[in-house]
């Protein structure tokens, strides 16, 4: 044999070898899944759907539709059928259960308007397992969210040890996310300045996780966990509802309603709802306090220059990466990607409809306070900010709130 063709021989191998192993590893988890009501595993969620339904195709889709403003019948009705879902109010025969937190996606989303941001206080408790130490082929399959309501004749419970409480997250605005969703990923991949999440001190960095399988690249949670929107609403299905689909490790609980509860149409149709829900926000006024938020590094991160084939993105204020917001504002880590520090620049298109608390964690009362709990990477920023005279940080507050 020529040594070429034993090298291809070998690769050949190594593959079958690594795929048998990755196999391996979700059948672990589906096994756990039956023990504890299911793990979540949106990464190797994400790789099934996006190499078996069109997915990508329907993300062009969308694209072109933003873009063009042209939607055709069959996305028309599309989204129709997706706002009927988002408001729908689901019964134990549609799949409820056994543990849910809410019986609708407007019960979490619907400030000022659906799909729009939850009621204050809504916060989901996110569990994790810690960084790749159990069963899982990747690490966001470690982290999910646990249900605070059962049906009769469930008890009650939380993840399982090893599982514990990493942090609370509160439910962001939905309005006008397919145009989170169509960014093409070198635009992405073009404002990062690292190759891993560890800036120098005090530099801005910004880093986009890496999507270990499938096309795409991640942008939804507050922690990056999805590419698409198909892909979270499915976890939101699953975690929220307690309702399964046919994706991997999420199609299956023990109630009593055949598995999957949710057809593939319906979350297509759901994602379709969100993805063209108006965006909020609109007309920004060039004056002074666009000038200090330039001025003090605010655009350092809260600033996206996106444009899908030649159609400018409307500004949502992130550049769609993860930084470090310093110790003080993290969650106890849950996965080698995205440590506990760090956290995907929250878009500020819609502040002018919500009041606080601010952040994902809701730990900041007033968007002051927001600012001053910025550090890592943004300490400079927030330095500057300080720095402001009492007149002009107003004025920077103010243009926040017509965002
Ligand atoms: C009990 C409250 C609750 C319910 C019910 C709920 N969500 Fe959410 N949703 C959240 C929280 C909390 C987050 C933030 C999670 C994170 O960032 O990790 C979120 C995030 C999302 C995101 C990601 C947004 C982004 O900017 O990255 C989408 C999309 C979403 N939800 C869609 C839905 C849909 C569709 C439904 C109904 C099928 C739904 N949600 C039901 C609480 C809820
Ligand atoms: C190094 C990047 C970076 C810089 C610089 C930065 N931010 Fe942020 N900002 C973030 C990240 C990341 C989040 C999300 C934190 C979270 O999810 O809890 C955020 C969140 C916010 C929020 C909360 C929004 C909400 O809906 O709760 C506000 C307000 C905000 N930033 C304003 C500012 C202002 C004003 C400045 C300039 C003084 C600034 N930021 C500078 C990265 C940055």
């Amino acid at each position: 044999m020529s040594r070429a063709r034993a090298k291809i021989l070998w690769l050949a191998l190594l593959g079958v070898a690594l795929l048998t192993t990755l196999w391996a590893g979700a059948q672990l988890v589906i096994d756990e899944a039956g023990d504890d009501g299911g793990a979540a595993a949106f990464a190797a969620l994400g790789a099934e759907l996006l190499t078996s339904q069109g997915f990508t195709e329907r993300v062009e889709m969308r694209a072109k539709a933003l873009a063009s403003g042209v939607h055709s019948t069959q996305l028309k009705a599309s989204i129709a059928r997706g706002r009927a879902l988002f408001y729908q109010v689901r019964t134990v025969e549609q799949g409820l259960g056994p543990g849910y937190n809410g019986v609708s996606c407007a019960e979490c989303h619907a400030r000022p308007n659906p799909p729009g941001r939850g009621p204050a206080g809504r916060f989901a408790r996110v569990f994790s397992a810690g960084p790749r130490q159990t069963y899982s082929p990747s690490p966001t399959a470690e982290a999910r969210v646990a249900q605070s309501r059962w049906l009769a004749g469930h008890a009650s419970r939380l993840p399982p040890a090893p599982f514990r409480e990493i942090g609370r997250r509160r439910p962001p605005d939905l309005r006008g996310l397919g145009w989170i969703e169509v960014v093409p990923v070198e635009q992405i991949q073009r404002q990062t300045k690292c190759d891993s999440p560890k800036a120098p001190p005090g530099q801005v960095c910004g880093w986009a996780p890496p999507k270990e399988r499938g096309a795409g690249s991640l942008r939804f949670g507050a922690k990056m966990v999805t590419a698409t929107l198909e892909e979270f609403i499915t976890g939101a299905l699953y975690f929220e509802h307690g309702q399964t689909t046919r994706a991997p490790m999420m199609n299956r609980d023990d109630d009593d309603v055949a598995d999957p509860e949710v057809s593939e149409q319906d979350v297509i149709d759901l994602a379709n709802y969100v993805a063209f829900s108006p965006p909020p926000g609109g007309d920004v006024f060039e004056g002074k306090g666009l000038k200090l938020f330039r001025q003090v590094g605010c655009a350092d991160c809260h600033w996206g220059d996106f444009e899908i084939d030649g159609t400018e993105v409307p500004q949502f204020w992130s550049d769609l990466l993860v930084h470090n917001l310093g110790e003080h504002h993290a969650e106890l880590d849950y996965e080698e990607r995205t440590p506990g520090t760090h956290w995907r620049t929250l878009p500020l298109w819609g502040l002018r409809d919500h009041q606080g608390p601010y952040l994902t964690n809701g730990s900041a009362k007033t968007l002051a306070d927001a600012v001053m709990r910025h550090g890592g990477e943004a300490l400079q920023s927030r330095k500057r900010y300080q720095e402001l005279d009492e007149g002009e940080q107003n004025e920077l507050v103010t243009f926040l709130k017509t965002l």
